[in-house]
């Protein structure tokens, strides 16, 4: 007997949890009724009692075995099956890069969502434009000199049977889609205009010839300068913190009247100056002003019944700002390690 308990102490040792191995069969041979140990216990019965020490020592000792093998192959099928159902096939086996957010659409969607915040919807214009939305109706006089700031890059000119030319170009600032808003929509208006803008200027690391603007326009009975600036304010403290301050300096747009440009206090060193705010303490980062009448009439709006007023900022230069960016270049430029420093923002 001895030998036989030896033999199936070998056999269960080299039973090993596997797709190949039952427990619950493994069960039923050892450890069951009728199973192996139990008719090792009715023969254990009927040996010689000189014998009976020995033997009843090595049959407990197989029985524990048996049963801790079978809790063995137990516990190894339920983690199978867990690991199993927690599995994702779907999922690559290669590790993936999965993209971030562009900083401009980051900064974007920043705009985007305080002016919501406020009532304003989401408007858009074309690229490609013409003189009369991008200048005319914005008050620019045919030969002004304005036009010069803007350096255009038109496509073609349009002569319509010997009358005035018609330029197509591309737009330079996002001010147009001002125009269109009041030209489709009976006010009250509050809108921004989030776009792609075109300049002929050098590339370098402060300009681009292409870059991106939001434009803003609220036209209502009554609208004044302290709307704006309250609105501007709001949106200052909601992009850097509630600490910022704001200035307007008086400016010129030919489509405001008054215009002024606004300054945020540098977020960098809290307003005590240093490299990036120039050591004045203050960043400039947009323009605005009350819609001219001329432009509210040239856009179909009674100047004696309603005003408004309008701003206008670059993507850029705040993501610049936000980021402490010091290359414009890099926007365009898809270089993945500059981009990938952005996968943690959003
Ligand atoms: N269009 C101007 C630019 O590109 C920015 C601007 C200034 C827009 C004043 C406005 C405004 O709406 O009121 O430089």
């Amino acid at each position: 007997m001895i030998d036989k308990i030896n033999s199936l102490r070998e056999e269960i040792r080299k039973t090993f949890p596997g797709r190949d191995i039952d427990p619950e069969a493994f069960r039923i041979k050892y450890l069951s009724r009728k199973g192996i140990i139990s008719s090792l216990f009715e023969e254990f019965r009927n040996i010689d009692s000189s014998q009976k020490k020995i033997v009843g020592k090595l049959l407990n000792e197989l029985k524990k075995e048996v049963i801790e093998k079978f809790n063995e192959l137990k516990s190894f099928e339920i983690s199978s099956e867990e690991k199993i159902s927690e599995s994702d096939l779907t999922k690559s086996a290669f590790p993936i890069f999965s993209g971030s957010r562009h900083p401009i659409s980051i900064i974007r969607n920043e705009i985007i969502d305080i002016f919501k915040r406020i009532g304003f919807t989401i408007t858009e214009g074309p690229e490609i434009e013409d003189d009369d939305h991008v200048f005319s109706r914005l008050n620019f006089a045919p030969e002004h000199p304005a036009r010069d700031m803007q350096d255009t890059f038109y496509i073609l000119r349009i002569y319509d049977d010997q009358s005035d030319p018609d330029d197509i170009l591309l737009r330079t600032h996002t001010s147009s889609v001002q125009v269109r808003v009041m030209q489709s929509t009976k006010p009250p208006i509050r809108t921004i205009s989030p776009g792609r803008v075109f300049r002929n200027e050098a590339i370098s690391a402060r300009a681009h010839c292409i870059f991106h603007q939001v434009e803003g326009l609220y036209i209502d009975k009554n609208v004044s300068f302290a709307d704006l600036k309250q609105t501007l304010l709001f949106f200052a403290v909601e992009m850097f913190g509630p600490e910022t301050k704001i200035r307007l300096r008086p400016s010129y747009f030919p489509f405001t009247e008054p215009s002024g440009e606004m300054d945020v206090s540098c977020k960098i060193c809290g307003g005590s100056g240093c490299n990036v705010c120039k050591y004045t303490g203050w960043l400039e980062i947009l323009g605005c002003g009350m819609v001219h009448p001329n432009v509210l009439v040239a856009c179909g709006i009674d100047p004696k019944i309603y005003s408004g007023f309008a701003f206008g900022m670059g993507i850029e230069r705040l993501a610049m700002l936000k980021f402490q960016i010091n290359d414009l270049r890099l926007f365009f430029e898809n270089d993945r390690r500059f981009l990938e420093q952005f996968s943690k923002v959003f």
